[in-house]
């Protein structure tokens, strides 16, 4: 298991370093089949970063992108969750597929957890703790959600790929 990732935020560095960092995220990689989980790895990167609600980060490893995540404020019911300001949203998790299986993506989750207290921190915006949503045919999701301290908070019936499972973690 790997010791350690560092969440980068792509909406805090310089546009150099943000450069940089796209060109190494365009190279992440979806095993088969994870089309149906996860989005294009740069495209949800260059969304996220036009919109104000949304916090993407690559997730780095020794200084190297071997993934993303983006937090979302305002939209926590995307994961049937009953509403949408009390928790953040996280969505777009991908870890790279030559690189999962490693328990990078448990460290990522639970660096996320920590990501979303310190911007509630920040912006003083209420939330107390994250939600997400994972496909129940995400048997690798949900242990490393699970591993990471995210509770099962039950199914869920919306979004366009079949039952999900909403899951929790306080900050
Ligand atoms: C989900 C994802 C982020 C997890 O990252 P990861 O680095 O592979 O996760 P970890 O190595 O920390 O942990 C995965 C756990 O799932 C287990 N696992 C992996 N594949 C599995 C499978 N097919 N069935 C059951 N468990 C599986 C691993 O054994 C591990 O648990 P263990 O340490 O107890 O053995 C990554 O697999 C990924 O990017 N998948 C594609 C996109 C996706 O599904 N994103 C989430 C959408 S909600």
């Amino acid at each position: 298991m790997s010791g350690h990732v560092w969440l980068l935020p792509l909406k805090n560095i310089d546009d150099d370093a943000r450069a940089v960092k796209l060109g190494e995220i365009a190279l992440l990689e979806r095993g088969e089949g994870q089309q149906k989980f996860v989005g294009e790895p740069l495209r949800m990167m260059l969304i996220a970063l036009e919109e104000e609600s949304r916090h993407p980060f690559a997730v780095d490893e020794n200084g190297t992108a071997v993934g993303v995540l983006t937090l979302q404020a305002g939209a926590a019911t995307l994961a049937g969750w009953p509403d949408d300001d009390t928790a953040w949203l996280l969505r777009g998790f991908l870890i790279d597929r030559r690189q999962q299986g490693n328990g990078l993506g448990t460290l990522a989750a639970e660096a996320a957890v920590r990501e979303a207290a310190k911007l509630t921190a920040g912006l003083g915006s209420g939330q107390a703790g994250v939600v997400l949503s994972v496909n129940e045919g995400n048997p690798a999701g949900q242990a490393a959600y699970s591993k990471a301290g995210f509770e099962d908070r039950g199914q869920y019936l919306g979004g366009g790929s079949g039952p999900q499972r909403t899951m929790y973690r306080a900050f």
